[in-house]
């Protein structure tokens, strides 16, 4: 996880080109920070802490370049601290090189450099790259060749950007790696001069274009003023230029105090998105294009985390349908892999990057299943490797905590469960709700008491969340927000399971969120398990569309708009990210960049 940062063609902007970007990428890791500019010679200015931190120190140093690289870092190897940031340099500080990813092979390679004299300063896998180029180099490779030969002994994942004193330009190479090219003013795939810029992710250079370029897997492109991508063997690689739609305003925080309050007010426009030129209410139909021909014997879903929350959904969805699906956490996927067949495996992903994840759908693509993955993030590697994809059209989310993609994950997969596997009947039922979705999401946002419970609980010693059946993994999810964001502890169970041993725990010092949807059997189980907690003296808050009598038995009511059930997860889950953001804003903490946390975890 980290990110990087290059640019070639700013002239005088250069410097604070590679600060902003730094710090739009923040979101990728935030334990240390650094730049390297190349001019008549390469100066570095690196440092633990935040991206403020390297502002501080760098206004203390007179940098000046204009061809620069950036890192920000998420630390894998070595502590977080000054000597492990990035850039790297060689022995004679005539290489820097900035990573992400994690070099596997890392260790017999720095042996070998070690004894051949090379000095290393870090603790960290990337120091070995800029010493393989210095021993290259120093072989009389050209700096291509130095940096193509070292490219080629590395084991792992990486997406690597270098500059080398003699050379102009940047060399950058990726795999199992985010990397993509910025075309700026003047820049094409065929000019020779113009601006350029390499990042992890289009955000960190969006402000100065939306025209980029993904690298792929074993790809090497070389900046020098034009733009040279060629393959692993060295052959030329026409690529084609895609445009992004999102504007510089949408990753900004509009007002906010934070972004995660933000992206949760920008629920009701994502499922807009999510849900434009999908549904037909009048019809009650669903289109996803040729997706609805995949009619899949059984569903296998694989994801990490809150996308895990939503792919225990989908997988009831199907199951609903009477198609067999399971949701396996895909960091366990792959140790006991279950039989494919002719299996859809499905992997749900904002980022599309979660290695977590990638390599729980490489292991099914190498078993024979058909991959498909439902993500936010168009020309990640998730989209590229899977046979199929579904977008899930929430826009860039830059919280670390994931709110309005977790909503429009759920959303999609109604939309994928209908278009290819379930009855009309369900259509007729689910479609108005999901219409109705947006509207009913502002208006909890316009009316939510969620800050009152906040203020009243913000003391507890532990918070406990219950749900049944599509409920379920909307308790887990609101858990895991609350504890992501305010490290206090809590807990998610299905509500029929607390009897049978977390009840021991539950007392006056332990609120228990229990979503309370419908009056089905269901939520009349739910009603039971709610008053087993009210017994043990635990402080209830119901969040509930006041169908079932909860509220009678509830400290605390956290209302929803009445509708069908799948819905109302989404319903119920806004109201549970309002509780965690409003608890951790009490507490002070870091919401949008939890400690120890990053947004997209790119190492296993
Ligand atoms: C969500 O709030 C978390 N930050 C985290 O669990 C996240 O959902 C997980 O890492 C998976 O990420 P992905 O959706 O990008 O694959």
């Amino acid at each position: 996880m980290c990110g990087i940062i290059g640019c070639i063609g700013r002239g005088d902007e250069t410097l604070d080109t590679l600060v902003h970007g730094l710090e739009k990428l923040e979101y990728r890791g935030y334990d240390s920070a650094g730049i390297a500019l190349l001019d008549e010679s390469l100066s570095t200015c690196k440092t633990s802490g935040k991206i403020a931190d390297l502002r501080e120190k760098l206004d203390g140093q007179a940098l000046t370049g204009e061809v620069g690289i950036g890192h920000t870092r998420w630390s894998t190897h070595g502590p977080p601290t000054d000597e492990n940031a990035h850039p790297h340099a060689d022995c004679t500080d005539d290489v820097a090189v900035v990573h992400n990813g994690i070099i596997e092979n890392y260790q017999p390679i720095r042996d070998e450099l070690a004894a051949a004299g090379h000095q290393f300063t870090s603790d960290t896998d990337t120091e070995v790259v800029p010493h393989l180029i210095e021993s290259n180099l120093s072989e009389g490779l050209s700096p291509e060749a130095a940096f193509r030969e070292t490219i080629g002994r590395l084991e792992g994942s990486y997406a690597i950007a270098a500059i080398i004193e003699d050379a102009e330009g940047l060399f950058v190479a990726r795999n199992d790696s985010p990397l993509v090219v910025g075309l700026g003013e003047g820049a094409s795939t065929d000019s020779d001069r113009g601006e350029f810029f390499i990042a992890s992710d289009v955000p960190a250079f969006r402000d100065f274009t939306g025209d980029v370029i993904y690298l792929e897997d074993g790809e090497f492109a070389r900046l020098d003023g034009g733009l040279t991508v060629t393959d692993s063997q060295g052959n030329r690689v026409d690529k084609e230029a895609h445009t992004v739609e999102w504007d510089a305003e949408e990753t900004g925080k509009s007002g906010y105090d934070h972004f995660m309050l933000k992206e949760i007010h920008e629920q009701p426009r994502a499922l807009r998105q999510c849900l434009r030129g999908r549904v037909e209410e009048q019809t009650a139909s669903v289109d996803i294009g040729d997706l609805a021909d995949l009619n899949p014997a059984g569903v296998q879903f694989v994801a990490c985390g809150t996308s895990y929350h939503a792919a225990m959904y989908g997988a009831q969805l199907f199951r609903d349908a009477g198609v067999p699906a399971q949701a396996y956490l895909a960091s366990e996927y792959a140790t006991s892999p279950p039989p494919v067949g002719n299996t859809l495996v499905v992997g749900i992903s904002q980022s599309g990057e979660t290695a977590d994840t990638l390599a729980a759908l490489r292991e099914a693509k190498n078993r024979g299943a058909r991959t498909f993955t439902l993500t936010n993030t168009v020309g990640s590697t998730m989209d590229r490797e899977c046979d199929h994809t579904l977008y899930i059209r929430s826009g860039p989310e830059i919280g670390v905590a994931a709110t309005k993609t977790f909503a429009g994950q759920l959303t999609a997969l109604n939309l994928f469960s209908m278009a290819t596997v379930e009855r009309s009947s369900t259509r007729r039922n689910v479609v108005p709700a999901l219409r109705e979705l947006p509207g009913n999401v502002q208006q909890i946002l316009d009316t939510s008491a969620a800050e009152d419970v906040a203020d009243y609980y913000e003391d507890a010693q532990s918070y406990f969340f219950i749900g049944r059946g599509h409920q379920y993994p909307v308790a887990l999810e609101g858990a895991l927000k609350l504890k992501e964001i305010s490290y206090e502890h809590a807990e998610g169970f299905a509500a029929g399971e607390l009897k049978h041993g977390p009840l021991a725990l539950v007392d006056e010092d332990t609120p228990v969120f229990a979503m309370a949807i419908g009056d089905d059997e269901k939520a009349r189980k739910t009603v039971g398990n709610i008053k087993e907690v009210e017994a043990r003296d635990a402080p209830v808050v119901a969040v509930t569309d006041g169908q079932s009598d909860a509220e009678r038995y509830a400290d605390h009511v956290l209302e929803i708009p009445e509708t069908h059930p799948r819905a109302a997860a989404v319903l119920g889950n806004v109201q549970l990210q309002l509780v965690a953001y409003h608890i951790a804003d009490q507490l002070g903490r870091s919401i949008d960049k939890p400690r120890n946390l990053a947004k997209s975890v790119t190492v296993e």
